[in-house]
């Protein structure tokens, strides 16, 4: 089928999307349920209408758009990704499934495709851990990993739950409707940009990705004793900040130690209280991400951190916490899907690299509910998590294009 991308409409949409951000550009800071956030949905759900598609949301914020198959009663076909970004990003993670499904879904109208299974685009609430602490809040709830009692255990930094949040942001339907049964889709594939420079230094333009590693988040948090920066003498103190940097020391040591390249473990947030040029810091919070393509070797690390936590907090006479957010297993790809991907892109004269996604996805969670797949692009150096992020209009181009015929050959199915 003769696929016809506006390559110069997505860009431009692409660009316009990015403006809805807290951060001036280039940077993209776009957080869950804020003013940008917001604004950023109510454009592409202009979109949407404007190509003539349903919507619906559910109570926390995803978002579904329709285009009805000859048989609507048969489970639609799904693709989608995420618009939030965390704090300093650029502007290509997540959006590129989320624009690129849609401009897929407009190509395939254009050339006057009719689906036998209805297509279904998502955008995924807050696929970014940046607001509650755990990645894939929406696809999460939605394949019932996270069910409206763990729910309800998450806190934002001011306090707030997700409940609260969502009301505030508009969302107000029955969160237990959140969950989608098996069987609901189809099949789901998410287009993303690679966030690894394997494609770009190949020269390859598709990555079919087979399997998606294993994430953990933990949270920990270190009391020791304050005071004057002057007056308690060094034997004496309890310092916090020191207790930490030495736990964080540990924690790089863990993950360089396990024999495996594939394991990587992150302090991505350290903050200590109370922050003064002339007091001693009494107490650090740092969150750590922990992640490997091996779950065993995953929970090894997971649990030597929490002794590294235990055994240096004993040694300075520190009070520690430790809590465990998410611990989920990896996703294996289907099969169907990767075929679909390697003949749609061979339809097209593409080359495809199998390949591990180590960043996650929604589709780890789509994973459990139905056959799920995932279509890489290159993206520039590999860099991904940072305002020069950067996808060539071309390669964006031959990603839906691809995603364009694999929705297609499913929706037949
Ligand atoms: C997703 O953004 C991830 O951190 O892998
Ligand atoms: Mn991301
Ligand atoms: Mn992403």
């Amino acid at each position: 089928m003769n696929l016809d991308i506006n390559q110069a409409r997505l860009s431009a949409e692409l660009a316009k999307l990015a403006t809805f951000s807290e951060a001036p550009a280039p940077a993209v800071t776009r957080i869950l349920y804020t003013k940008q956030d917001l604004e950023a949905r109510a454009y592409f759900k202009g979109l949407c209408l404007e190509a003539g598609l349903e919507l619906r949301e559910d109570a926390l914020g995803n978002t579904f758009v329709r285009w009805t198959g000859s048989d609507p009663d048969l489970p639609a076909v799904a693709t989608g990704s995420h618009i939030d970004a965390i704090p300093h990003a650029g502007m290509y993670d997540g959006t590129v499934g989320v624009l690129g499904g849609l401009e897929a879904i407009r190509a395939l109208k254009l050339a006057g495709f009719k689906p036998k299974r209805s297509i279904e685009l998502i955008l995924f609430t807050a696929e970014e851990p940046t607001r509650f602490g755990v990645g894939c809040l929406g696809s999460r709830v939605m394949s019932g990993v996270l069910d409206t009692n763990g729910l309800a255990k998450l806190k934002d930094s001011e306090g707030k739950t997700p409940d609260e949040a969502r009301q505030e942001a508009g969302f107000s339907d029955n969160l237990a409707d959140v969950r989608l049964t098996e069987g609901f889709y189809y099949a789901f594939v998410e287009l993303h940009i690679e966030q690894m420079p394997q494609l770009e230094q190949k020269n390859i333009p598709i990555g079919m990705v087979t399997a998606i590693a294993a994430p953990a988040t933990l949270h920990i948090a270190l009391e020791g004793a304050g005071g004057h920066a002057g007056a308690v003498l060094m034997p004496e103190r309890k310092d916090a900040l020191v207790c930490g940097a030495e736990i964080a020391q540990t924690i790089e040591s863990v993950a360089l130690t396990t024999g495996s390249i594939d394991s990587v473990a992150t302090v991505g947030i350290f903050d200590i209280h109370p922050r003064a040029v002339n007091s001693i810091p009494s107490k650090v919070f740092m969150t750590v991400d922990v992640r490997d393509t091996d779950l065993g070797r995953r929970d090894s690390m997971v649990e030597a951190i929490k002794d590294a936590v235990w055994t240096i907090s004993a040694e300075r006479k520190l009070k520690a916490t430790v809590e465990t957010l998410n611990a989920d297993p990896p996703a294996s790809c289907a099969r169907e899907i990767t075929e679909a991907t390697e003949l749609a892109s061979r339809e097209f004269g593409l080359r495809t690299l199998p390949m591990v996604s180590r960043a996650y996805h929604d589709a780890l969670f789509m994973a459990r509910i139905c056959p799920t797949g995932m279509i890489f692009i290159p993206c520039k150096d590999g860099v991904s998590h940072r305002p020069d992020e950067y996808s060539k209009p071309e390669d964006i181009e031959r990603g839906v294009k691809v995603l364009g015929s694999v929705l297609a050959r499913l929706s037949q199915a």
